[in-house]
């Protein structure tokens, strides 16, 4: 199949480049500058040029192609409005393009804020609906071109999909950890977060392209909820450091924006993922990872 991938040069776009590669695919990532358009080139993939702005170049991706992969995300969050509202224009620059084709559109979610108080599942819809709200909304307004001839598939990855490189949240975590000559945990540290390692989560990927029905709800999801005590420990033990707990009063001034994150829980669930594709998650847990120096290596920029 063509593939259009945007964030494919990303953690876990590259690692679904990699994946789709494997599996026959002809894949054309978007990138806007020259080193990950020279990284897809080396490795067998065609490269189109162009900006998540570029709602003209994502058009004719899209168009192009016989599949749509969305992984791309400014991940301004300092300013959510601006991813918010990047991600909605791409993802209804998609669906127009794609309407009335029948063809696949999976596009990058999340778990956070789905269902508070409990984990969230794959049936759990979002509650985020129209521009102003977390990603813009995205996730609901790619389904609602199901109905438009779109086979759409959200692709809810666990808050931190973790591994050797990453440079999302626990990545954030560590380096405030470090900075901060202390590993904190917000609160009572029973707060949880879901993980998948990168190489399941990019299985997935391609597992859903070849095989989920329009509509569906993947859950990237290894394990369920990992408190966020446990991860503390493990980010102490990793760089040694003492391990304390952070006043909620005090947890946006130590930890910053990623503050309101590690102080959410979010668990989530993928049972039914796992059944509806056959996918069962075989890399290292998230404290494997942090145990095994994943994390160690390079500081988070
Ligand atoms: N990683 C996680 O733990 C996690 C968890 C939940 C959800 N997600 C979601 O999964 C998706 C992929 O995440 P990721 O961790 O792979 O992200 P990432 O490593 O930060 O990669 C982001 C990708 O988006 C591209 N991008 C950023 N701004 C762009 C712009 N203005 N125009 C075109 N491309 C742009 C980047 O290209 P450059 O190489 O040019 O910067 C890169 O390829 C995102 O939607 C993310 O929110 C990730």
């Amino acid at each position: 199949m063509r593939v259009f991938v945007t964030g494919a040069s990303g953690w876990i776009g590259s690692a679904t480049v990699d994946e789709l590669l494997a599996a026959g695919h002809e894949v054309t990532g978007l990138a806007r500058s020259d080193a990950p358009a020279a990284a897809l080139e080396a490795k067998g993939a065609r490269v189109r040029r162009g900006d998540l702005d570029d709602l003209a170049s994502i058009r004719a991706g899209a168009e192009a192609a016989e599949a749509v992969i969305h992984l791309a995300n400014k991940h301004d969050f300092s300013n959510p409005a601006v991813s918010a509202a990047a991600e909605r224009a791409a993802v209804q620059t998609i669906g127009d393009a794609l309407a009335g084709t029948g063809r696949p559109f999976l596009l990058a979610s999340g778990v956070a804020g789905l269902t508070p108080g409990r984990p969230a599942r794959e049936d759990d819809p979002s509650p985020y609906h129209g521009p102003d709200s977390p990603r813009g909304g995205s996730e609901n307004l790619a389904l609602e071109f199901v109905d438009r001839g779109v086979h759409t598939v959200s692709l809810r990855f666990a808050p931190t999909v973790h591994g050797a490189g990453d440079h999302g949240f626990i990545a954030v975590i560590a380096a405030v950890a470090r900075e901060k000559g202390v590993s904190g945990y917000p609160g009572d540290g029973t707060s949880r977060w879901a993980a998948v390692h990168r190489s399941d989560a990019a299985r997935l990927v391609a597992l859903g392209l070849a095989k989920a029905p329009a509509g569906a709800r993947l859950h990237a999801v290894a394990e369920e909820g990992i408190p966020s005590r446990d991860i503390a420990e493990a980010i102490g033990r990793a760089f040694g450091l003492p391990v304390t707990s952070i006043a909620p009063n005090d947890v946006q001034g130590h930890f910053g924006w990623i503050g309101t994150f590690f102080s959410m829980d979010l668990a989530a669930t993928s049972t039914v993922t796992r059944e509806l594709l056959g996918w069962t998650p075989t890399g290292p847990t998230l404290i494997e990872d942090l145990d095994a120096g994943a994390y160690s290596a390079r500081p988070a920029s």
